[in-house]
């Protein structure tokens, strides 16, 4: 079994029933997908809240119950991935494009499970470019800003065309090598007009699930 699968599925273990859950986006989460599809199959009685328009295109051929985000008052619980997370459970995530509607159901979730194979974890953030959603009015006047500060920006492309995120934006990915204070890095992002959010994810993991060549480790 590979890594990610192994995280998924140890994840689906956390699952109860009658909880409203918060499902991520990507290749690990789509393992715990999967595992969650069968429960449900049969007879565990979940809601779903999507991050994504392919999760929920996912979640819908598993027969996955969904609901809508704002006919809720709390996630129970969510789990996602990540695309590197420190010894702190801190984490860079957005390579999937996800992060604004992640970072939105995190935020409102009472427990955070993150799902990794075991090459995601580093001493310290900044070895995966930092996703950084901007509102394409502006965008050009942002890049330059990262420009200057040396971070390498980077608009995010699909095929030829710029990504654009499921809430009409488009990324612009960051350089950002052994950041020495992601908590800084974070503050400066978030007060510059037209970031519309980054993929810095501070003090939002509760538990890690880690894909191991010997099994899932669970880390808190
Ligand atoms: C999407 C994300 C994903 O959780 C992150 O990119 C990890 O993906 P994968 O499990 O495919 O490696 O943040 O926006």
């Amino acid at each position: 079994m590979n890594e990610k699968q192994m995280a998924g599925e140890k994840a689906a273990e956390f699952i109860e029933d009658g909880m409203i859950l918060g499902l991520g986006t990507g290749s690990t989460v789509y393992y715990m997908l999967q595992e969650l599809g069968k429960r449900v199959q049969g007879g565990l009685n979940i809601h779903g809240v999507s991050t994504s328009k392919a999760t929920t295109n996912l979640a819908k051929s598993l027969n996955i119950p969904l609901c809508s985000i704002n006919d809720i008052d709390g996630i129970d619980l969510t789990i996602d991935g990540a695309d590197e997370v420190d010894g702190e459970l801190n984490g860079i995530k957005g390579g999937g494009g996800a992060l604004l509607y992640e970072k939105v159901v995190a935020s409102m979730s009472s427990k955070v499970i993150w799902i990794v194979d075991s090459a995601k974890r580093v001493d310290s953030l900044g070895r995966f470019p930092l996703p950084v959603e901007v509102l394409p009015f502006g965008s050009r006047y942002l890049f330059r800003i990262f420009e200057k500060e040396g971070l390498q920006p980077a608009f995010r492309k699909k095929g030829e065309a710029l990504f654009i995120t499921d809430s009409g934006h488009t990324i612009i990915d960051l350089k950002v090598p052994r950041m020495e204070d992601p908590q800084k890095t974070a503050s400066w992002l978030d007060g510059l007009t037209g970031v519309i959010e980054h993929g810095l994810f501070l003090n939002m993991a509760d538990l890690l699930i880690v894909g191991e060549p010997e099994g899932p480790t669970v880390v808190h």
